[in-house]
């Protein structure tokens, strides 16, 4: 099964496919300045969790190849400034924050060594090239991931009919096959006979303009509902499982994902329809006790009261938090590349975390 690219490490610099033009047109941006990487982050030209650690990994690497900087504290101040400048861009996505601190601990530990052997402008042009591999081995390791969440997810679908998800966690938010459309996509390439029902995910349409476009490119049978058809599909449609993706979860399994997930894990418990999380071991946030204390990101009004830059409604305040929290007793398991985790998430989440 081919799947699409949103991000590829090139000589000439990061490029990137611009999900914001998907799916009119297939366009690829290059770039080659960390500012440039950040604005795309914030602009959405790459969204997805897992896909915004990979892109603020080649963020930082695309700043310190290209650096000026010969001195090893120059670089290290330029450093300091390009990973303030990604971090600034998406609150919600641990991944990209994992990212930063991965670079920050690898940067240390580089810087180290060349200073013990004195190297001067070698070690500065060594520490560039080992920080390009390192931002390379973030995006094989996303694949890899991507695999085992998916291998381990698939025997959790059923054997045929339906499974819903939400907003897009497919190969356009993580870089490699997809965490929860992985699950799907090993699932049918295992003989399951899956159709999935794709809300669209209002009000950035991620659903109807991600995810049914990359499922239909894969030739996965899928049907489009818009939000408000969620229960009544959960209640009649037949709907085996609930699979969806995660921008960061807490210590107790509490669940950031894109706004509407809330909504459908608790409809999926009043039809005893089992609710799975799919997503990489970087998407956990040990460090929080539970959902409160993940930020929310508040998005524009505009994107609420427009489609497709016309106005859908008079000129009134709108809300627009682009993502919601799941309490953890509406999860039924956490599929990571390291396993399934099952409640209590406290417990299970510290083990496979722990596990490498
Ligand atoms: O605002 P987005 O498009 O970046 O939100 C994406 C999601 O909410 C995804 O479900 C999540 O990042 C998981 S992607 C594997």
């Amino acid at each position: 099964m081919h799947t699409v690219e949103p991000i590829r490490w090139t000589p000439e610099g990061v490029v990137m496919l611009d999900q914001r033009r998907l799916p009119r047109e297939v366009v690829y941006h290059t770039y080659t300045d960390y500012r440039e990487v950040a604005k795309a982050i914030q602009d959405m030209v790459i969204r997805g969790a897992p896909a915004i650690g990979v892109a603020a990994a080649m963020g930082i690497a695309i700043g310190v190849e290209r650096s000026s900087a010969e001195t090893l504290d120059a670089l290290r101040a330029e450093f300091g400034t390009i990973c303030d400048t990604l971090a600034r861009t998406r609150p919600t996505a641990v991944d990209l924050f994992w990212a930063i601190e991965r670079f920050g601990r690898r940067f240390a530990e580089l810087a180290l060594a060349a200073e013990k052997n004195s190297a001067g402008a070698r070690g500065v042009a060594r520490l560039k090239a080992l920080l390009v591999e390192e931002a390379k081995k973030v995006h094989q390791e996303r694949q890899d991931a991507d695999r085992e969440i998916g291998r381990f997810g698939a025997e959790l679908m059923p054997k045929s009919g339906r499974v819903m998800t939400q907003c897009n966690a497919g190969a356009l938010a993580t870089a490699g096959i997809g965490t929860a459309l992985g699950v799907i996509r090993v699932a049918v390439e295992t003989g399951h006979s899956i159709e999935v029902l794709v809300p669209e995910t209002r009000p950035y349409l991620q659903g109807a303009r991600l995810t049914a476009w990359e499922l239909h490119q894969d030739h996965i049978p899928l049907t489009l509902i818009t939000d408000n058809m969620v229960g009544h599909f959960l209640k009649t449609g037949g709907v085996g499982a609930v699979v969806v993706g995660a921008d960061r979860i807490a210590r107790n399994g509490d669940t950031a994902n894109k706004i509407g997930t809330y909504g459908m894990a608790v409809l999926a418990r009043e039809h005893n329809i089992p609710f799975y999380v799919a997503a990489p071991i970087s998407t956990l946030d040990l460090s929080i006790g539970s959902g409160e204390e993940i930020p929310i990101e508040e998005r524009s009004e505009e994107e609420v009261t427009h489609l497709a830059g016309m106005p859908i409604s008079p000129e009134v305040r709108a809300a627009h938090p682009a993502f919601d929290v799941t309490p953890a007793r509406f999860i039924t398991a956490i599929v990571t590349e390291r396993g399934v985790a099952r409640p209590p998430f406290e417990t299970s989440l510290r083990e496979l975390s722990a596990h490498s």
